[in-house]
């Protein structure tokens, strides 16, 4: 088994969607430079990590995630030069940068693509998942066709414009589906393994890997994508053992088992993410069911548990914001859980102070639905809520345009804010390390409906009873263990006695358990 970079066992990261996040240069679209001078921001809210989606050299069909270079920094963002100064700043801080590695896909405008569209056989003839003839679409799998020279079409991964890279078939069934270990499929692995060394070799700590589960085509068990992860993971062993891998995968017993050191929850998938946040009936707004989502956390954290951490996000780019479903003082419920979890938490850039889904934005760079979710960061009172200088109609994605938005500035000088609370809880995990991403759990209370959700987290002699309560009513509950002091507390708490606890309506508590 790898070994897992010890800045793992405390990370808490933070998601940087680099469009929206700070421009320094007044064109209207953030910059890495606005990153880097944001960085002190991030440290302070606690967070020891990012990861930013992707910064390459794109034609920005679906915000980036069409690479036409993945070893150029895209020119709107700045230079490569200016990515490495923002690793060795974080690095300074203490802190860790991954990027985003889009294996699966490239934009049809990389050159890559443009060789391998041509009829003459060249280096790129197999790099893409090409059918024979163009009369033959690939059953299952969306296409492109009609553009090349090359008689065929190409099987696409997402939008028609992100032609499929070729890593093989785990069960080839057609003349043109070629084995995983043919020469095309393997050509294609190590490119993009050079890539990786490409920007491990300038300070980036490790990539969040788009679409990571679904390389291997015809591989319904994802066997062959695990192995192929498995040969990825042992190239890194061997180059690269600091680096930190995490998985757009959903799926843990399947992404650790391929030698990622995390993996995400997803709004997709089996995980059952969408019943705690944004489902019909979210958990956390009080009147949902968390035991299904418990079930299946508790399935995948036996059978992977281990070997990797299961990381829990508040949101990310292509799902609606936290906010949107979740109000009030039940936001604070759902950071409090967030961060106290096994794994390492991913906070999605301004979901710290709240800010809201955009409702009703024209579709941004193919973001359609996921744009309200993509708007510039707010930072303060000033023009532009002090993300650009650019003018207003200039902005990458209109602002929220309601007059009560949040901002950091204020929520930064206000004890009471969902800011503050984020930041209090950061730092009560940061403090104990049973709630960091080692610690183990065992549930207490599931979530079912009129429910809290319960748990126990312990690592080597210390044990931490936590409950979370978004119901209205108070839950009585016994614990396994004397109750001890309150290290947190949200809302009116608990009141413990002995091994019994009650906990109040809309509240939370962290209580030490001898
Ligand atoms: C992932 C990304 C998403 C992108 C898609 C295609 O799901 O998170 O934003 O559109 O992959 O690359």
């Amino acid at each position: 088994m790898s070994k897992r970079p010890g800045w793992l066992d405390n990370a808490v990261f933070y998601e940087i969607y680099p469009q929206s996040f700070k421009d320094t240069d007044g064109d209207g679209i953030g910059n890495i430079s606005g990153i880097t001078e944001k960085l002190s921001y991030i440290k302070e809210l606690g967070c020891t990590a990012l990861w930013l989606n992707p910064c390459f050299e794109s034609p920005f069909g679906d915000a980036g995630y069409d690479v036409s270079d993945y070893c150029r920094v895209a020119q709107r963002y700045g230079t490569n030069d200016d990515l490495v100064r923002l690793f060795d700043e974080a690095h300074k801080l203490g802190m860790h940068v991954l990027l985003d590695l889009v294996p699966g896909h490239t934009s049809w405008e990389h050159p890559w693509f443009k060789e391998s569209m041509k009829a003459e056989r060249n280096e790129f003839t197999d790099r893409y998942i090409w059918t024979d003839s163009i009369w033959e679409e690939p059953a299952g799998y969306g296409s492109l066709r009609g553009i090349s020279d090359r008689d065929g079409s190409c099987l696409v991964n997402f939008f028609t414009h992100q032609p499929a890279l070729n890593y093989g078939f785990y069960k080839p069934q057609r003349p043109w589906q070629q084995p995983m270990d043919s020469p095309g499929a393997l050509a294609t692995r190590e490119a993009m393994k050079d890539v990786m060394r490409f920007w491990l070799s300038r300070g980036c700590d490790g990539f969040r890997v788009d679409m990571a589960g679904s390389l291997v085509k015809n591989d319904e068990d994802c066997k062959g994508t695990i192995a192929l992860w498995q040969d990825v993971r042992a190239f890194l062993d061997e180059e690269y053992p600091g680096a930190a891998m995490v998985s757009e995968w959903g799926e843990p017993s399947q992404s650790l088992a391929g030698g990622f050191h995390m993996d995400f929850l997803l709004h997709f998938g089996p995980s059952h993410y969408n019943d705690l946040f944004r489902s019909e009936h979210p958990f956390f707004m009080g009147e949902g069911d968390a035991s299904a989502f418990v079930s299946k956390y508790m399935d995948s954290y036996e059978r992977s548990g281990r070997r990797g951490l299961i990381c829990i996000p508040s949101g990310n780019h292509d799902m609606d914001r936290l906010a949107r479903h979740i109000k009030g003082e039940r936001r604070r419920l759902a950071f409090a859980f967030l961060l106290s979890m096994p794994g390492a938490p991913y906070i999605y850039y301004g979901d710290e102070i709240g800010m809201n889904y955009v409702e009703g934005l024209t579709s941004k760079e193919g973001g359609y639905g996921r744009t309200g979710s993509r708007s510039p960061m707010q930072w303060d009172g000033s023009a532009n809520a002090g993300f650009s200088d650019a003018p207003a109609d200039k902005l990458y994605i209109p602002l929220d345009p309601s007059p009560g938005r949040p901002t950091a500035e204020a929520q930064l000088q206000d004890e009471a804010s969902l800011y503050s609370e984020v930041k209090r809880l950061i730092a009560v995990r940061q403090a104990h390390r049973a709630l960091q991403s080692l610690g183990e759990i065992v549930f207490v209370s599931d979530g079912a409906p009129g429910k809290p959700l319960a748990y126990i987290r312990s690592l080597g002699g210390e044990r931490i009873f936590i409950a979370v309560n978004p119901t209205d009513k108070p839950c009585a509950l016994t614990v396994d263990g004397e109750l001890g002091e309150i290290i947190y507390s949200l809302g009116n708490g608990a009141e413990a006695d002995g091994r019994q606890c009650v906990i109040a309506g809309c509240s939370a508590a962290f209580i030490n358990l001898k």
